[in-house]
C-alpha cells in the first residue's frame, strides 16, 4: 500500500509544491491540500491547518509543507499535539528525523531550495521509518510529558 502523504504550501511555498506534487504522485498517495492558485496575500498557518487536520484525524500520516523559509510552518504545525514537525535543508535530517524522533511533517523553503533537493529531501523523510529503539521512545516520551505538562498549565 503506497504511503499517504498531504502537501501544501502558501504563495512563498507555492511554485515547489505543485513541483513537488508532480514528481512524487506517481509513487505515493499524495494529496495536495492547496494553496490551489497563487495569491500574494495568502498565509501559511491556513495551509498548516489543513495538513495537521488531515494527519491529526489520520486520513494522511506524512504531511510535507513548504512556506517561504520553512520557518513559519515548522513553528504553526509544531503547536499541535501528535505533530512534529522539522525543517529540513539536508538529507541526513530528513531521514533521521524519523528514524529518531518520529518526524511526521516536513517543513521546506521554498524560496531556499530548489526542486532536485526538494525531491531527495522528500525521498529521505518518505523512505524512513521509526526506529523503535528503546532510547528514541524514551525521548519521544519526554517530549510528549513537555507537551502535558505545558497544556496543563495553561
Ligand atoms: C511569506 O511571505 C513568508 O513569510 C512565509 O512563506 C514563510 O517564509 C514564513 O516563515
Amino acid at each position: 500500500m503506497k504511503l499517504r502523504v498531504c502537501i501544501a504550501a502558501d504563495h512563498g511555498g507555492f511554485d515547489l509544491k505543485n513541483e513537488l506534487y508532480v514528481r512524487l504522485k506517481n509513487k505515493y498517495e499524495v494529496v495536495d491540500l492547496g494553496a490551489s492558485a497563487f495569491d500574494d496575500n495568502d498565509d501559511y498557518p491556513d495551509f498548516v491547518m489543513l495538513v495537521v487536520r488531515a494527519i491529526t484525524s489520520g486520513q494522511a500520516e506524512r504531511g510535507i509543507l513548504v512556506c517561504g523559509s520553512g520557518v513559519g510552518a515548522c513553528i504553526a504545525a509544531n503547536k499541535v499535539p501528535g505533530i512534529r514537525a522539522g525543517l529540513c535543508h539536508d538529507t541526513y535530517s530528513a531521514h533521521q528525523g524519523v528514524e529518531h524522533d518520529n518526524m511526521n511533517v516536513l517543513c521546506l523553503g521554498g524560496r531556499v531550495i530548489g526542486i532536485e533537493l526538494a525531491v531527495a529531501l522528500a525521498e529521505a523523510f518518505l523512505s524512513s521509518s521509526f526506529s523503535e529503539g528503546e532510547r528514541h521512545r524514551r525521548r519521544l516520551q519526554k517530549v510528549l510529558f513537555i507537551e502535558k505538562e505545558f497544556r496543563r498549565n495553561e
